[in-house]
C-alpha cells in the first residue's frame, strides 16, 4: 500500500472541495511528493527534471541546502510578528534588494504575491503622479485581481468584467508575429512608438505610467528588440508617467548575467515589482521604487498582515545570497546560451519549430503547423508536454494560442540536464512530425 493518496482520490477531492478555477497539467495529473534542486519526484518515486521550475518560481533549486537551514532556524525562532514591530529579517532583505536593484531603486514594500505587487505599484504611481490612467502591453500578464487583471493583455485571463478604469493596451514587440505587419530592424521599432499614439488618442493625455514585463512570460517568452524599452521608457516619461517594470518572472537572475531583466535592455525603471523566484517557493512579492517616489506614501498607511513576514523575508535574502555565493548569474548565462544554441540547432531539423527565443534560463520554443502560415500548433504543444513528461522532463506552455513551450528551469541546472531537455523535445518533435 502506498503511503500517499491515489491520483484518483486526489482528483475526486479536487472536484468535490476545490473551486473549478483550479486546472491541472497532463491527462494523468502528476502527484508530486518531493523536490530536490532541479528535480521533482512523484508518488511512485519517478524522478523528473523540472524544466518549468513550478511556473518560474523555483529559482535557485527545490529545497536548496543553502536556503533551507537558515529558514528553518528563523521558523523555529520567530515565525510571525507583523511589521508594526521591528525585526531584522525585513530590513536585511530591503537593504540587500537596494544593493542589487537597478538605478536609483531603493525603497521596498513587501507583499505575499506578484498580483499584490502589481496592485501596489499602480497605487504608488497614482499617488505620486496624481493621475490614474495606465498603458500596458498586449500579451502581458500581471496578476488576478481587478486592477492587475485589467492591466493584463490576454483575454484568457481577463474574465472579471467590468474592468478597472483607465487602462489602454498597446501592441507588444512580438517580432515573430509583428502586430503591425512590419519586420525588424526596418520597422524602426514602430511598436514602441505606439506609446505616443496611445497617449494621444486613447487617454486624457495624462498617464500615471506604463507597466511591462522585460520578457513576456505567460505571453510566450515574447522578447523585444534591444532598442524597444529605451524608446518606451523615454516616451512614457515624456508624457509625465512612470515606467513600471514587472520582474515577477524575469527577476533575480532568470535572464542570466544580470539581476533583473530590464537591465538587459539598459533601462532604469521608476518602480519594479517582484515575486516568484524572489522566494524560491515561499510566498513573497514586493515593490521597490526610488526614495523620491516612495515619499508619495509618507503619511499614507499601507499595511499587509503577512507581507514582510520574518520567514519569507529570510528566505528571499538567502536566495539572493545563494545566487551570489554559487555564481549563478554567470552560470545561468552559460547554461542558457548552451540550451538556446542547441534548441536553435533543433529548429534546423524540425519544421514545427517556428522560433526559439528568450534569454538565460527563460526560453521559449514556438511550435507551428506550417512555417509559412505560422499556424499555431496548439494541440501538438499539449502532446509535446505529455511526451516530455514520459521522458522525465517537465516543461511549461504559454502564449495566447498555447503553442509556446516554456523552458525555465532552476538555476542549478547542469549541462547534462540542458541536453536532456533538448533530447526530450527532439524525440517529441520526431514523433509529432511523423504523425502529420
Ligand atoms: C509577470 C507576472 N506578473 C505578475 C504575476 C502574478 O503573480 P502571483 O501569481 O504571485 O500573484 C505573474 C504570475 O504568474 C506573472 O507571471
Amino acid at each position: 500500500m502506498s503511503e500517499y493518496m491515489s491520483t484518483k482520490e486526489i482528483a475526486e477531492h479536487r472536484e468535490k472541495y476545490l473551486m473549478p478555477a483550479y486546472m491541472s497539467y497532463y491527462q494523468e495529473p502528476l502527484h508530486l511528493v518531493r523536490g530536490e534542486m532541479q528535480y521533482l519526484y512523484d508518488d511512485k518515486g519517478k524522478r523528473y527534471l523540472d524544466a518549468f521550475a513550478a511556473v518560474v518560481t523555483i529559482s535557485v533549486g527545490h529545497c536548496h541546502p543553502d536556503v533551507v537551514p537558515g529558514v528553518q532556524q528563523q521558523y523555529a525562532t520567530l515565525q510571525h510578528a507583523t511589521t508594526l514591530y521591528h525585526g531584522e529579517a525585513l530590513v536585511k532583505l530591503a537593504k540587500k534588494l537596494s544593493e542589487i536593484a537597478p538605478g536609483k531603486l531603493q525603497k521596498s514594500f513587501f507583499t505575499n504575491s506578484g498580483t499584490e505587487a502589481t496592485e501596489f505599484a499602480a497605487v504608488i504611481a497614482k499617488n505620486h503622479t496624481k493621475r490614474h490612467e495606465f498603458l500596458s502591453l498586449r500579451h502581458s500578464f500581471h496578476g488576478r485581481t481587478l486592477m492587475s487583471m485589467t492591466l493584463g493583455g490576454q483575454s484568457l485571463w481577463r474574465h472579471s468584467v467590468p474592468y478597472a478604469f483607465g487602462v489602454t493596451h498597446i501592441p507588444a514587440a512580438y517580432c515573430y508575429r509583428c502586430p503591425l505587419g512590419l519586420a525588424y530592424p526596418s520597422c524602426d521599432i514602430r511598436c514602441a512608438h505606439e506609446v505616443e499614439e496611445a497617449v494621444k488618442y486613447s487617454t486624457s493625455g495624462k498617464i500615471a505610467g506604463l507597466i511591462a514585463e522585460p520578457i513576456q512570460g505567460f505571453g510566450g517568452v515574447i522578447t523585444p528588440p534591444k532598442e524597444y524599452f529605451k524608446i518606451v521608457a523615454e516616451l512614457v516619461r515624456k508624457h509625465g508617467g512612470l515606467f513600471i517594470v514587472d520582474e515577477v518572472q524575469t527577476g533575480f537572475g532568470r535572464t542570466g548575467g544580470k539581476w533583473f531583466g530590464i537591465e538587459q535592455w539598459g533601462v532604469e525603471p521608476d518602480i519594479m515589482t517582484m515575486a516568484k523566484g524572489m522566494g524560491n517557493g515561499i510566498p513573497i512579492g514586493g515593490v521597490i521604487t526610488t526614495s523620491e517616489i516612495a515619499e508619495a506614501h509618507r503619511g499614507l498607511i499601507h499595511f499587509s498582515t503577512f507581507g514582510g513576514n520574518p520567514v519569507s523575508t529570510t528566505q528571499a535574502r538567502l536566495v539572493i545570497e545563494t545566487v551570489e555565493k554559487r555564481g549563478y548569474l554567470e552560470h545561468i548565462e552559460k547554461m542558457g546560451d548552451h540550451l538556446k544554441k542547441r534548441l536553435v540547432e533543433l529548429s534546423e531539423k524540425h519544421r514545427m519549430i517556428g522560433e526559439v527565443r528568450g534569454m538565460g534560463l527563460m526560453l521559449g520554443v514556438e511550435l507551428v503547423r506550417d512555417r509559412k502560415t505560422k499556424e499555431p500548433a496548439k494541440d501538438e504543444t499539449l502532446r509535446m508536454m505529455e511526451l516530455c513528461k514520459e521522458r522525465g522532463v517537465l516543461i511549461g506552455k504559454g502564449a495566447m494560442a498555447g503553442n509556446v513551450i516554456r523552458i525555465k528551469p532552476p538555476y542549478c541546472l547542469t549541462k547534462d540536464d540542458a541536453d536532456a531537455i533538448v533530447t526530450a523535445i527532439d524525440e517529441g518533435l520526431t514523433i509529432l512530425e511523423k504523425k502529420k
